[in-house]
């Protein structure tokens, strides 16, 4: 196995903080991303940083570089949802999404590309959803943030793929956290039975995922959507 180094957003808690966690256990040089600035895992360094600011972000990944060394893998990880229905919804509840979801993918992939492909070596794994691909009720805004990831990886596949990049999507599907323990209980309950595996996953579980994919045995993989949902998405 190699070392590398890798930068998660979002890691102070949910399924950011389980991926850094998997990283520090696997060995790797590990830096996450809050807000705040604190609250990683033991192990991991924690800067300050928030997506929605390229500014931030590349002031996150100054403090990483000069502390742990080039970044060679990057968790696209944070996330925000704004749900409700269509004809309720408004234009900024539409647009923050966007903001955090998707260009905040894109400025943390802009930041770090040069320094991958100076390296010819970078994993890029974007944290999208089942709902990306398989719609949701009341998540116009946040399905179609996770489904435009899957042509930003696609994409930057053809683009970068000949210079040792690959770029995957990870769509997870309910995973027992702050953003799912929002949901009415009634609702849990409803998408249980329609999920195969009839649970939710533990953040863990999404982060076995992320770590494989950046792993020397995932090297050939790039372009991909991998499901980690029980199931329910099936296909799609
Ligand atoms: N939970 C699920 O069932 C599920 C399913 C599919 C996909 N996902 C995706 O998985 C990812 C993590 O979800 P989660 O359930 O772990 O969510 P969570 O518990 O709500 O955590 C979200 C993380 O994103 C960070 N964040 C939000 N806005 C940010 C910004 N502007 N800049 C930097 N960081 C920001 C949060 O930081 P603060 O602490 O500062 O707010 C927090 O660390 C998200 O992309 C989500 O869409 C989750």
């Amino acid at each position: 196995m190699t070392t590398r180094t890798v930068l998660i957003t979002g890691g102070n808690r949910g399924i950011g903080y389980a991926i850094a966690e998997e990283f520090v256990a696997q060995g790797h040089r590990v830096a996450v991303t809050s807000r705040s600035g604190s609250g990683g895992p033991d192990g991991a360094l924690t800067v300050a940083g928030d997506v929605t600011d390229a500014a931030s972000i590349d002031a996150a990944f100054t403090a990483v570089e000069a502390e742990l060394g080039p970044v060679e893998v990057i968790v696209a990880n944070a996330g925000i949802t704004r749900d409700t229905l269509v004809l309720r919804m408004s234009e900024d509840d539409f647009t923050d999404v966007i903001d955090t979801n998707l260009t905040g993918a894109f400025r943390l992939v802009k930041r770090a590309s040069k320094g991958m492909l100076k390296a010819r070596f970078g994993r890029v794994i974007f944290i999208s959803s089942v709902v990306g691909l398989y719609g949701g009720a009341g998540q116009v805004n946040y399905s179609a943030s996770k489904a435009a990831l899957v042509g930003m990886a696609r994409s930057l596949t053809r683009e970068l793929g000949a210079r040792g990049l690959t770029a995957n999507v990870v769509a997870p599907g309910f995973i027992e956290t702050e953003m799912t323990a929002e949901l009415p209980e009634a609702q849990q309950a409803e998408y249980r039975k329609a999920i195969p595996a009839g649970r939710f996953a533990s953040a863990a579980e999404v982060a076995k995922v992320v770590a494989w994919i950046a792993s020397d045995d995932a090297g050939y993989i790039s372009g991909a959507v991998i499901p980690v949902d029980g199931g329910l998405g099936m296909g799609h």
